[in-house]
């Protein structure tokens, strides 16, 4: 009873929660795809005794994490992970990402980056050519926020991105809070031509946190299909 898109995450979520493997510590995502995959890690810990240790990504995972009765450990604790697998907004043919959709990329880079190894998990429709069509969300600190996005609309500019437009993120009136107490400005691209020179200038500026480019750290897509096809790309 789960619709197409509903059943391509679920399918790719369950798929890649087989690369789990005993006594590992896990880097768990966020998102309604990652939701699903911390869903079936805790069945395998419930049901088969699996024991391993997660390091979730946003305080809503977290919450999830425990309530299906994982472990949940700190980054600090964990020290390093063997595996993160998350979702993501877009990737393309070189395994590029966008993430930060659901406001957690800054928690999500981290446990990413301090992984041996990162599995993404998506539906078909984030597999595309060339990333940009999704808005690409940007970090900012809270202090000067206007300047940054000012500074970034400059940045785009010189670096003649096509679509230059940028937002800051809002809940009703207020601006959106990640768990890092930081905001989000979302940039309307279009097309990103070269996403690693884009993320590295877009970290120059003072008031960026973090951008939601993830390059060169996912090695395994598991895209997940409506009619409950599994596909894996490396
Ligand atoms: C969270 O900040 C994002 O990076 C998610 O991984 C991304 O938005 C994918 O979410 P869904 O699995 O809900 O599409």
């Amino acid at each position: 009873d789960l619709s197409p898109v509903e059943r391509a995450k679920y399918v790719a979520a369950r798929r890649a929660a087989e690369f789990v493997e005993e006594g590992m510590q896990v880097g768990l995502g966020t998102g309604s795809t990652a939701a699903w995959m911390v869903r079936r890690l805790g069945e395998r810990v419930r049901e088969d005794g699996l024991k391993i240790r997660g390091v979730p990504t946003s305080t809503r995972t977290a919450e999830l994490a425990r309530e299906v009765g994982i472990e949940v450990i700190t980054l600090e604790e964990a020290g390093w992970l063997d595996l993160t697998i998350d979702g993501a907004d877009e990737f393309d043919h070189a395994l590029n990402l966008i993430k930060g959709g659901g406001g957690a990329l800054l928690q999500e880079k981290i446990v990413a980056t301090a992984s041996e190894r990162m599995i993404v998990i998506a539906d078909a429709a984030k597999d595309v050519g060339t990333l940009g069509a999704f808005p690409l969300p940007v970090e900012v600190t809270p202090f000067g926020w206007p300047v940054t996005q000012g500074l970034v609309e400059k940045l785009l500019a010189a670096m003649d991105v096509p679509g230059r437009a940028v937002a800051l993120r809002r809940v009703g009136e207020r601006p959106y809070v990640t768990d890092e107490g930081n905001h989000i400005l979302d940039l309307q691209l279009g097309r990103i031509e070269d996403p690693a020179a884009l993320a590295l200038a877009l970290n120059q500026i003072p008031g960026v946190v973090e951008n939601g480019l993830f390059i060169g750290l996912c090695t395994l897509v598991v895209i997940g299909h409506g009619d409950g096809r599994v596909e894996l790309r490396e």
